[in-house]
Parts: C-alpha cells; structure tokens; sequence
C-alpha cells in the first residue's frame, strides 16, 4: 500500500538526491568546515567524500578480469545512502582524527556493506531483481559473476585494512578485528541464516527476530562507528558507547527497513516494495504490526540520541544523522 510522503521525507530525499549529484572534495579537516554548515549540505559533503573514497580505493573497472571489477563497481556505484561510511567518519571526527585518515576504513564497510546486499538479493536468498534503483548485480551480469563480485568486495575491504593502515600496525589489527568478527558466522553472516531459517517459520519468536535484526543490519552499524572511534583513538569505554548507540540506532534502522517494505513504493526504495511479505519473513512488521513496530524504532532511536549524547565533543550531525535515519523514506 502507498502512503504520502511527509514534508520531512521529502527534506531527505532533497538531501539524499543532493548527495549523489553533488561533488566536493575531500578535505585534510572537514571538521570547522562542515561545523559551519547545515545538516543536508553535511551530508552532501561526507557523501562527495565517500564517493571519492570507493572511486579511489576500488581496482579500475579495466583491471582484468575487466568483467568482475565492472561488476564490483555497478555493484557498489549504485547510489546507496552511504549511511555506514558516513557514520565511520563523522564518529572518526568526533574523536579528533581527519577525513583522509578514516577513508579507508570508509570505504571498507561500505565493500563490506555491498557484497552483503549484492548475495542477498541472489535467487538462493531473497531473489531480488532491483537494488539501489538498478537491476541486480546478478540480473545485470549473472549469478555466477555476482556471486564471485560477493567475494571480492568482501576481500577487497580486509586488503584495504591491511594496506592502507599498515604503517599504524596495531590500529590495523584492530580495524580487522572488529570488521571480521561483525562480517562473520556470529553477526552478519548468521543473522542472514536465521533470516533464512525463519522464513515461513510461524514459530519464531520475538527473541528470534531480536537476534536476526541485531546480527545481520545492527552488528555493522555498530562496527561502523566503532571503526570511526578506533581511528580517532578512542578508548575503551568511549567504544563502549558507540556499541551502545550502533545497537539501537542498527535496530531502528532494520526496524523502519521491514515498515517501508510494508508501506512505501518500489521507485521510492529502490528496490521492490512488498518483498517481505511475498515470502513470509519474519519481521517487525509481520510480529508487532506497523504502529508497534514504529514505536519500538521509537525507543530504540531515543536510546541511540541519549548515548550519543552522553559522549562529550559535538555530537550535534550524528544526532541529526540518527533522527534523519528514522524517519528516512528509502
Ligand atoms: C539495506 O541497507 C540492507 C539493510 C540492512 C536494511 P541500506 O538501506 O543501507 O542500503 P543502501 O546502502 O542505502 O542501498
Ligand atoms: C538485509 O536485510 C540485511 C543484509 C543485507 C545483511 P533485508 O533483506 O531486509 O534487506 P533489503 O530489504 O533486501 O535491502
Ligand atoms: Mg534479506
Ligand atoms: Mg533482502
Ligand atoms: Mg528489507
């Protein structure tokens, strides 16, 4: 069913349209230069700065095989809402460090982040035929090819680690570390295989659905602002913070994910409206109804503000960020 579009989505699609046409470069601070501007102008610079990013640290599409970097690339070229890097780098200032140093580290979650959505939508997953307003990686290529982009994109994101941070060594293995623990059979990996186990399943539970949000969209969210703090040294308890508010701002973001499959159209998402319950997920929606589920997304993006606001420096656009997040309409 279609709903309306509220005049503060719209402000969001204004911005997230600005996002991808809109080109500024990378900067050594962005810091005092994006203190100055306003929320959509933000957004528009972090994501100028991504796409840079993924285009600088991505092999060229003529790498042989021409096929599978051409394919890395529409796979990731796509025009996502970058919300990953760009939580990457404004935690990574807010601990003090500049844009350029945590790029990389950008650019690996959104590679991360890609291959995770390109073997989702494969016809032994979720069988999707549109991804980020285009053909699916495996409908624009085939699957073999996409299975293999899947691959590299992940792999890709660790040799990126590896080099780019290779002259900080133990801030190197620590970036590794927690991308390889959030990437795997405990997180993403088995969130999507209870995701599987729980199709058509009338038995899971609340707890179940707990589970499969927090490991396959919530544990990368996390990791995404914990890689930002581990690039801008932030200690322990401040990482434990930024676990805190990756949980629950990763728990509303999966939460509002299953209410626009439920309720918006297929040329806003970008990809196809109504897929959940052609298939019989287990999510928010089917399991709390809509008006529950959005005022559990509620809770949990409050939850997420108090805990950013408990960390001292400006927290003012990851605030905005959160809110933006919530009430996002792709
Ligand atoms: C889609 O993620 C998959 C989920 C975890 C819900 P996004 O909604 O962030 O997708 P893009 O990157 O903007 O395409
Ligand atoms: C996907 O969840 C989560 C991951 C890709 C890890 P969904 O299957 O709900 O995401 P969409 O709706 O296809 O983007
Ligand atoms: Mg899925
Ligand atoms: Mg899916
Ligand atoms: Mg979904």
């Amino acid at each position: 069913m279609a709903r309306s579009i509220s005049h503060g989505e719209c402000v969001l699609i204004i911005a997230f349209h600005r996002m991808s046409t809109h080109r500024v470069a990378p900067s050594r601070d962005l810091r005092h230069f994006l203190g100055r501007m306003c929320f959509s102008d933000q957004l528009a610079a972090y994501h100028g700065l991504i796409e840079q990013g993924l285009d600088k640290h991505l092999p060229a599409s003529t790498t042989r095989p021409a096929r599978m970097h051409e394919a890395m690339r529409y796979a990731i070229e796509g025009g996502g809402k970058r919300l990953r890097p760009m939580l990457l780098l404004a935690t990574a200032e807010l601990f003090g460090a500049d844009g350029d140093s945590a790029l990389p580290a950008a650019v690996a979650i959104e590679c991360v982040h890609t291959y995770s959505l390109v073997h989702d939508d494969l016809p032994c997953m979720d069988n999707d035929d549109l991804r980020r307003g285009r053909a699916t990686t495996h409908k624009a290529f085939d699957e073999a090819t996409a299975l293999l982009t899947g691959d590299a994109l992940l792999t890709h994101a660790f040799a990126l680690l590896a080099t780019a941070y290779a002259a900080q060594p133990a801030l190197a293995h620590s970036l590794i570390q927690e991308l390889a623990a959030t990437a795997g059979s405990q997180h993403l990996i088995g969130g999507q295989m209870e995701d599987l186990l729980a199709e058509k399943n009338s038995n899971a539970t609340t707890d179940d659905l707990e589970f499969i949000h927090l490991n396959k969209t919530a544990a990368m969210i996390e990791t995404s602002l914990v890689l930002g703090g581990l690039v801008g040294g932030a200690d322990e308890t401040h990482c434990a913070t930024l676990r805190t508010v990756g949980r629950h701002l990763g728990l509303t973001f999966q939460i509002i994910d299953d209410i626009l499959d439920a309720t918006a159209d297929t040329e806003t998402l970008g990809k196809t409206a109504g897929k959940d319950a052609a298939i019989d997920k287990t999510t928010y929606v089917k399991l709390h109804g809509i008006d529950k589920a959005q005022q559990i997304a509620a809770q949990h993006t409050q939850s997420a503000i108090d805990s950013l606001q408990s960390l001292s420096g400006d927290t003012t656009f990851l605030v905005a960020l959160t809110n933006a997040m919530t009430k996002r309409a792709n």
